[in-house]
């Protein structure tokens, strides 16, 4: 599944109907504001097998799947703690099938409504349900411009189905919002990619170069851009821009390994960001789960309010009581938060640690190194890859043990 874009995608979009304003927290602890932004991961099952997936390499060790009244409980919840946004996403949302009973519990509670899909299983009948249901918005992943890398990166035979639901969802009045991950083996058709965008009519196009967690992190090697194919693909971008103008808003996101100053992830963990997997374990960002020693409260044992605002694992990383230097004392700490708590620990083996993309920190060297590491073996294969992707794969993952190298998101 793609993932949440942490820095960008967090308390955007139009505003629900009936929503509360933001700054009508609930009446407990008055410092921290509502989880404005729930992500329902309501399942990992799903046909694809991305190698970006951000989802847990442990996947078949998580517990089982919430059901449709547990999920209509959290709603209920969420809701009534304030929060507004609700992305359904997955694994692929669409095998769940009760996803119209959710939606509409949700519509009449709501929220706005971003369904976050492959596609795969979004009929006609589908879509006119979930439409008469009051889905909002509904965000269709591809994962190149050419049938032949699109299903390969998947693993699937998708291209075309994909094709056909672009449609669908132009059909139901929906906008067409395109969502493509982009990595060393796509990133050069980015051109391709928008102008596939512009026939299906896309409005919004987000080319999210991929964040390494989960399978991501697993084929990081593989996976980095070099600089100079970013640079080109921003330039693409750009000039594709000037030339479609208003027609097409396109949403650039770059890996933050080229940058040197760290994203704002989730605009700080336990700030407005609040995702349930599918098991029903609350977590501050959709990759929290690998953080070692956070206990993170289940749904099914304690309510959203109660999780928000009282679990140690939501709070844990509130305030600035936990940064170490160099973050504690530098002037920036309240802008980004010291950067992203999951690629801190997977790159230094500690979550309280800068950021390591942040350049003041003393394990920017890895990112440096990741980068170098990537450009080398870029020209060693031609833009391949040295060794096989790794597929996100039920089987695959039951050889996989937890841990910072290996237990992902
Ligand atoms: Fe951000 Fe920490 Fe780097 Fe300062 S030192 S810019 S707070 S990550
Ligand atoms: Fe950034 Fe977890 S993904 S804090």
């Amino acid at each position: 599944m793609t993932a949440p874009s942490p820095a960008s995608s967090v308390a955007t979009g139009p505003p629900p109907q009936g929503a509360p304003e933001a700054g009508a927290a609930p009446e407990k602890s008055p410092a921290v504001g509502p989880p404005l932004w729930l992500l329902l991961e309501l399942t990992y099952r799903c046909p694809l097998h991305c190698v970006f997936c951000y989802n847990p390499t442990d996947m078949p060790r998580t517990g089982a799947e919430l059901g449709t009244a547990e999920w209509l409980r959290v709603l209920r919840e969420a809701r009534a703690a304030g929060a507004v946004q609700l992305g359904l996403s997955g694994g692929e949302p669409l095998v769940r099938e009760d996803l119209e009973e959710l939606v509409r519990e949700a519509h009449g509670l709501g929220f706005y409504i971003n369904l976050i899909t492959s596609g795969v299983g979004l009929t006609e009948a589908r879509i006119a349900t979930l439409k008469a249901a009051g889905l909002d918005h509904i965000q269709l992943s591809f994962q190149d411009s050419t049938r032949q890398m699109n299903d390969f990166l998947s693993s699937t035979r998708t291209f075309e189905l994909k094709s056909q639901v672009a449609g669908l969802i132009r059909a139901h009045g929906y906008p067409m919002v395109l969502n493509v991950v982009l990595h060393r083996l796509n990133i050069d058709h980015v051109g391709e990619i928008l102008r596939m965008a512009e026939r299906m009519g896309a409005q919004y196009v987000e080319l999210a170069n991929t964040q390494y967690y989960g399978w991501a992190w697993l084929n990081r090697a593989q996976l980095l851009p070099t600089r100079e194919q970013l640079q080109r693909a921003e330039a693409v971008t750009q000039a594709f821009r000037e030339r479609v103008g208003a027609r097409m808003k396109i949403y650039f996101v770059v890996p933050d390994y080229f940058e040197t100053r760290p994203k704002a992830c989730m605009n700080g963990l336990g700030s407005v960001f609040l995702a349930v997997a599918p098991d029903g374990t609350a977590m501050p960002c959709h990759a929290a789960r690998m953080l070692p020693g956070l206990n993170l409260p289940s749904v099914r044992t304690a309510s959203i309010r109660n999780i928000w605002y009282d679990s140690p694992a939501f709070n844990r990383f509130r305030g600035e009581g936990w940064m170490k230097e160099p973050c504690r004392s530098c002037p920036e700490r309240g802008r980004d938060f010291g950067g992203c708590r999951c690629q801190a620990y997977l790159l230094t083996g500690d979550p309280d640690n800068a950021d390591p993309v942040c350049e003041l920190s003393p394990h920017h060297g890895q990112v440096v190194a990741a980068v170098a590491a990537s450009a080398a073996a870029a020209a060693a294969t031609g833009g391949g890859t040295e060794r096989p992707l790794i597929f996100r794969d039920h089987r695959v993952s039951i050889d996989i043990t937890a841990g910072p190298a290996g237990g992902g998101a």
